[in-house]
């Protein structure tokens, strides 16, 4: 059996924003058993952003998602999907109301949940809604307070993460042209989900106990080994899904987990040093923030250009993890 080509997604806007209130690894030091050199070397980050007291997802989502209708050139969409591991409220979903601010009241809107693979997730998903005609164009933020689901007293993980949202939009289109989304690669593992798990909060154990930490518990080694395994595979999957090699890609646009991490993914597939992006040192890990963020920096830089093979991937708590190629197309960054 064979069905006609769906209509592809299209990249056609891009934008990010990052809070401005700024955690260095010198405050860090200052108030926890850590040092500079240690966070540095293990992790490659210097400094991170987080929500001010009073801010929070929403408020990033609109700053990004804004940025990236602006840089379209149209601002309407026909939906709105929100990446977030960190919604305002556990119930509604934080997509409308950002909808309703980013003045796309009436539009579907929603949340994934897929931590720091949501953004990989949400892809598939636009993708998918433009592919069955749901929707013509289609607004993908990635957002995260991550910071709040962190124990500030916990260096292992205070050290690492940070907020900020990146945000995308994506058009119907024709499957050859520049910025067309190549096939996006999923892939899961519930087995495993205790690696990295806030216990607290949810359905099982709404309220903390001294058992249950309403604070993100992580077993950073394992989930290292993870994180390699699961986005070498998939970044050789989806490269292989789109008829590239290896050798084709221009831009490495990895989740920045940790530089270690990215270097030993990059290293096994051969992508060199230079071919790799990266804003870990400035950024922390923003989560399912992560990949957009990094997207809208480089295109504002210059590090993407138009014409490039990008290869995304990601990889995060569930376990879950993606990847997906794309070339660059021209985008307008807007401010
Ligand atoms: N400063 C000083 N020492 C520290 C710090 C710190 N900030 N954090 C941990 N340590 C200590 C540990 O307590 C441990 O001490 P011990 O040996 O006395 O017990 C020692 O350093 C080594 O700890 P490890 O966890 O084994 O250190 P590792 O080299 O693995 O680095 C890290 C830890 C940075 C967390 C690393 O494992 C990592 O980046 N893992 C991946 C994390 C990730 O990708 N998270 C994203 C997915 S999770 C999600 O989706 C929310």
């Amino acid at each position: 059996m064979t069905y006609p080509t769906p209509r592809a997604a299209v990249l056609t806007g891009i934008g990010s924003w990052l809070p401005p209130d700024e955690l260095t690894n010198a405050d860090l030091e200052a108030r926890l058993d850590t040092t500079d050199e240690w966070i540095r070397s293990r992790t490659g980050i210097a400094s991170r952003r987080r929500v001010s007291p009073g801010m929070s997802t929403s408020d990033l989502a609109v700053e990004a998602g804004g940025r990236a209708l602006k840089s379209s050139g149209q601002d309407s969409v026909d939906a709105v999907v929100l990446a977030t591991t960190t919604p305002d409220e556990l119930c509604p979903a934080t997509a409308p109301q950002v909808a309703t601010r980013l003045g796309l009241p009436m539009v579907p809107a929603f949340d994934v949940s897929a931590v720091c693979a949501g953004f990989l997730y949400g892809l598939s998903v636009a993708a998918g809604l433009i592919a069955t005609g749901a929707a013509d164009r289609v607004l993908l933020i990635g957002a995260e307070a991550f910071t709040t689901l962190i124990d500030p007293d916990d260096r292992s993980t205070a050290a690492i993460f940070g907020d900020g949202a990146g945000a995308v939009v994506l058009r119907a289109g024709n499957p050859d042209e520049p910025g067309a989304l190549g096939p996006v690669v999923l892939g899961s593992d519930g087995s495993r989900s205790d690696l990295a798990e806030v216990p607290a909060g949810g359905a099982r154990r709404r309220v903390p106990t001294p058992e249950a930490s309403p604070y993100l518990q992580m077993q950073g080694r394992e989930i290292f080994r993870h994180a390699v395994r699961h986005m070498t595979a998939a970044c050789r999957t989806a490269t292989e899904a789109a008829g590239w090699q290896l050798a084709d890609v221009d831009r490495l646009v990895a989740h920045q987990a940790n530089i270690r991490i990215i270097t030993s993914v990059a290293d096994g597939l051969g992508i060199p040093p230079e071919r790799r992006a990266s804003n870990i040192e400035r950024v922390g890990n923003t989560a399912g923030a992560s990949v957009p963020v990094l997207l809208a920096e480089e295109n504002a830089s210059g590090g993407l250009v138009a014409g490039q093979r990008v290869l995304l991937t990601a990889f995060g708590g569930g376990l879950a993890w993606g990847a997906a190629t794309l070339v660059w197309p021209s985008l307008a960054s807007a401010q």
